[in-house]
Formats: C-alpha cells, sequence, structure tokens
C-alpha cells in the first residue's frame, strides 16, 4: 500500500490490556455446522466474564447479520468472511479483549492466516471436533437435511469440505462428557499460559 503511513499512539495493547488487568488474546474456535462452537464459546465467555474479565464473543451466525451480510458460502465468500473477521479481531485483541469466536473457517489456510496475523502465543486454535454423525444427528436448525436434499448447496461436511486441524491447541469433542467439564478445561489451558490468573 503506497503513501499509507501507520500512526503510532501513545495508548497501545500492553496499556488497555494492563488497565483491565488481563492478557488479551483470540480463542478461535473451529468445527463443523452443529459441533457445538457457539454452545462452548458462550459458555466459556460466562465463566470468564463472571469472573470479571472484560470478553467478547464473535459468531459466525451474528456476524452473518451484519458486517458480512454481503457473503454467502461459496469458497471465495468464505474466505472474505474470515479475513473481515481476523481484522476485527484483531483490532478487538488490541483493545485488551479476551475474544472468542465461533466460525466453521473449513480450511487450514484460512485459519494459519488469521494466527499469522498474531503474536505466538496470542492465537488459540480450538477445535471442536464433534464427529459428522453427531452433528447431522443433532441438527439444530434443519440445515443438514436441506444439504441433503440438496436444497443448500456447497454445505460444510456434506458438499464443501472440512479440514481439521493438525496442530490445534485444543481439541473437543462435545458429544464425549459435559459442557461444564469442557468449560473448565478451556478455563485449565488459560490459567496454565497464564491469560487468566
Ligand atoms: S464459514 O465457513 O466460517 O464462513 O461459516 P460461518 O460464518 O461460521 O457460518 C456458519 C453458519 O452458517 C449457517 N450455514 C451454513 N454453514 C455451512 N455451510 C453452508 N452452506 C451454510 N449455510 C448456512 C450455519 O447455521 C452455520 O452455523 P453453525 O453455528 O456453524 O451451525
Amino acid at each position: 500500500m503506497t503513501d499509507i503511513v501507520w500512526h503510532q499512539h501513545a495508548i497501545d495493547q500492553a496499556a488497555r490490556a494492563g488497565q483491565k488487568g488481563q492478557n488479551p488474546v483470540l480463542l478461535w474456535f473451529t468445527g463443523l455446522s452443529g459441533a457445538g462452537k457457539s454452545t462452548l464459546a458462550g459458555a466459556l465467555e460466562h465463566a470468564l466474564f463472571a469472573a470479571g474479565f472484560h470478553t467478547y464473543l464473535l459468531d459466525g451466525d451474528n456476524v452473518r447479520h451484519g458486517l458480512c451480510q454481503d457473503l454467502g458460502f461459496s469458497a471465495e465468500d468464505r474466505d472474505e468472511n474470515l479475513r473481515r473477521v481476523g481484522e476485527v479481531a484483531k483490532l478487538m485483541v488490541d483493545a485488551g479483549l479476551v475474544v472468542l469466536s465461533a466460525f466453521i473457517s473449513p480450511t487450514r489456510e484460512e485459519r494459519d492466516g488469521i494466527r499469522a496475523k498474531f503474536p505466538h502465543g496470542q492465537f488459540i486454535e480450538v477445535h471442536v471436533s464433534t464427529p459428522i454423525q453427531v452433528c447431522e444427528a443433532r441438527d439444530p436448525k434443519g440445515l443438514y437435511l436441506k444439504a441433503r436434499s440438496g436444497e443448500i448447496k456447497d454445505f460444510t461436511g456434506i458438499s464443501a469440505p472440512y479440514e481439521a486441524p493438525l496442530a490445534a491447541e485444543l481439541t473437543i469433542d462435545t458429544s464425549k462428557g459435559d459442557l461444564a467439564t469442557q468449560v473448565q478445561a478451556l478455563l485449565d489451558y488459560l490459567t496454565a499460559i497464564q491469560v487468566i490468573g
């Protein structure tokens, strides 16, 4: 980009986060539709919020009502959806927040591209690895049924690809165990890496 120079402001990420007494991170939940990304991220945010942390949850369905309402589910549109979300998440981490996001984010390239925007340790990938058979049996929005009948095209896991992470920081299968235990595992991890005290 020519003729545009980065302006370094006096108040930076460390100052903003320090005032809140927290270490900003991005917790990136990836997985199939119906895997439990939003439920898990929402329950974790609730626990962090209750403990006094300043959080924000970016959710695929919600973002597609505004910021990304012009985008569909072609490979190109998903790329653009995730590019925008990655930039927004970066701004929020810069604001000092503990940011959680719940997007299918089907390709490694997209997720690794977002990881690359952050310093080492600030992007935490959580693979919600619930098997597709379980997601399809849950079918909370009736989308798998529509995908099987061909009413919805390019449906992740049915007629569009999902590439599981190769080295996610955490992997959680929501068909095993209960939500409280899964949230505790996430809190334990955040404590171990000193995001929360
Ligand atoms: S992506 O791939 O990361 O850009 O998708 P995302 O923004 O997370 O949006 C996923 C939600 O959109 C609904 N939906 C679809 N998902 C996958 N494929 C197709 N074709 C599709 N059409 C609509 C679906 O409700 C997803 O929500 P979740 O919460 O994942 O079930």
